[in-house]
């Protein structure tokens, strides 16, 4: 579970991200977070995962407390996440295979394992075959699935996806979309960050609005749509 509470951001240069947030996720939910460019989105993903920390206000992230965490339980606390970053944050100079492969060691996972789970989860975001690639010749599309793929590997309880539709085409796009809520259908928390509207009513999920570190709005999920947009490849397991 995510829960803030009266929680406000400042960044060193006096910068005010976020202001008196209110905010609970529960566990296995589903939710967009959407807002103006500027509004303190990816800073809300950033406190989610201790790279940046609360100033004012109490924070809790699957039983951690943010507000007082100590630097050698972050470790442990990003275990439990899957971050998709804005600007993807992969190594170029080391294949899509070792990027994974690389954030499995840092985790302790043994080479057996690594050599299970790398190869399913590229199959998953439809990369199967760029194993080898560098991400330095890669499309952006590519590199945003690389990222997510990165971000599903270590089997976390939490998924968050800042902007993970950026750069993609409009298939693309559903196909990413698609696997979140299968993603999110395994039991894991999911959230996404996005400017894509068109996605975002169609999902009828949880939308908050954040603008001007503020939230101003906080739609719940509706009924669940009977016909999902075309997918591009089948529905592989997490
Ligand atoms: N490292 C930083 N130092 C100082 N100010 C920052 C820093 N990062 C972000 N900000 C400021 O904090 C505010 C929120 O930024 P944030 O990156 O959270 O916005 P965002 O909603 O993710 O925007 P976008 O849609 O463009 O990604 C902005 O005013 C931004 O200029
Ligand atoms: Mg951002």
């Amino acid at each position: 579970m995510i829960e803030l509470k009266n929680v406000s951001m400042f960044y060193e240069d006096g910068n005010p991200a976020l202001r008196n947030i209110d905010l609970t996720i529960e566990d296995k939910e589903f939710v967009f977070i959407v807002g103006q460019s500027g509004a303190g989105k990816t800073t809300l993903t950033k406190l989610i995962i201790a790279e940046e920390r609360v100033s004012d206000g109490e924070m809790y992230v699957n039983g951690f407390k943010m507000h007082r965490l100590r630097k050698r339980k972050i470790p442990k606390l990003r275990r439990s996440i899957g971050m998709m970053f804005q600007d993807f944050r992969l190594f170029e100079d080391k294949t899509v295979y070792e990027n994974l492969a690389f954030a499995m060691r840092v985790v302790g996972a043994r080479p057996k394992e690594i050599k299970q789970r790398v190869p399913h989860v590229l199959s998953l975001v439809g990369l199967a075959h760029r194993a080898k690639s560098y991400p330095s010749k890669m499309s952006g599309g590519e590199k945003q699935r690389v990222a997510i793929a990165r971000a599903l590997i270590n089997n976390p309880d939490v998924i968050i996806a800042d902007e993970p539709t950026g750069n993609v085409d409009p298939e693309m796009s559903k196909a990413l979309f698609e696997l979140f809520m299968r993603i999110n259908k395994l039991d894991k928390t999911v959230i996404v960050v996005t400017h894509d509207h068109n996605m975002v009513n169609y999902y009828n999920k949880r939308v908050i609005t954040i603008a001007d570190g503020h939230i101003v709005s906080d739609v719940p999920a509706k009924k669940e749509p009977e016909a999902a947009p075309a997918v591009q490849e089948g529905g592989t397991a997490v």
